[in-house]
């Protein structure tokens, strides 16, 4: 399996009036994926995207979409957001009971799931979930915002879910969100975490070209 290091840039930090030019910027740039933040202004104090962007996105940049359900209640939007063609649906561990259920589904319908766990949340109680995922999501900051500082506590989370994935032979991406930058990102690397997540640092950069590259030497 080739976990080469990948950068999935998250839109949440890109100029919104130009989100598709800035998804394509992203592409032509090197980036591996795209990440997309919804919010549903419940279950974070955020308010973000609606389901139309996955669709019109498809239409101008050819990477993976990652929809990242940062919502109370995705088991209810699940057939929403299956409709929408995203290539992956990551849900919040928190937020269903039935993980292995809805990631039957999921992967069903021809799309990758995974879930996402906060900072202040163990991954010891998910390992049985672990089986049934294409992506893991450790979050460094608590969802909501972009731009938050990494917490580096996190970090012992990366280094246990990669040792989990080497001793029973997965194969799931473990993915970085929040607080991802050119010095975090060079502890999170050694953790043996193989995608990076950046919103700020790369739509917020002068040259978002040389911010991805500079990411993928990390690698
Ligand atoms: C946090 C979101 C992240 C966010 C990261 O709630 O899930 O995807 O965009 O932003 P930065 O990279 O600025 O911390
Ligand atoms: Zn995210």
């Amino acid at each position: 399996m080739d976990f080469k290091l990948k950068v999935s840039p998250s839109l949440l930090a890109a100029d919104y009036g130009c989100l598709a030019e800035a998804a394509m910027l992203a592409e032509s740039g090197g980036a591996d994926s795209l990440h997309i933040d919804f919010m549903d202004g419940h279950y974070v104090p955020n308010i973000s995207f609606g389901l139309e962007l996955i669709p019109a996105l498809k239409k101008k940049v050819g990477i993976p979409l990652v929809s990242h359900l940062m919502i109370s209640n995705p088991v209810a939007r699940l057939d929403d957001f299956i409709k929408t063609r995203t290539d992956y649906i990551i849900i919040q561990e928190d937020t269903v009971k039935d993980m292995v259920g809805m990631f039957d589904k999921i992967r069903g319908e021809g799309i990758k799931p995974g879930f996402a766990v906060n900072p202040d949340r163990p991954l010891k109680k998910l390992y049985k979930e672990l089986f049934h995922i294409d992506y893991l999501l450790i979050l460094g900051v608590f969802p909501g915002f972009g731009g938050q500082t990494f917490i580096e506590d996190t970090l012992r989370k990366m280094e246990e879910a990669y040792n989990f994935r080497l001793k029973n032979n997965l194969t799931f991406d473990i993915a970085v969100d929040g607080g991802v930058n050119r010095q975090t990102a060079e502890i999170i690397v050694k953790t043996g975490a193989n995608v990076l997540v950046a919103g700020t640092a790369i739509f917020a950069a002068d040259d978002m070209k040389k911010a991805i590259t500079d990411f993928h030497s990390l690698g």
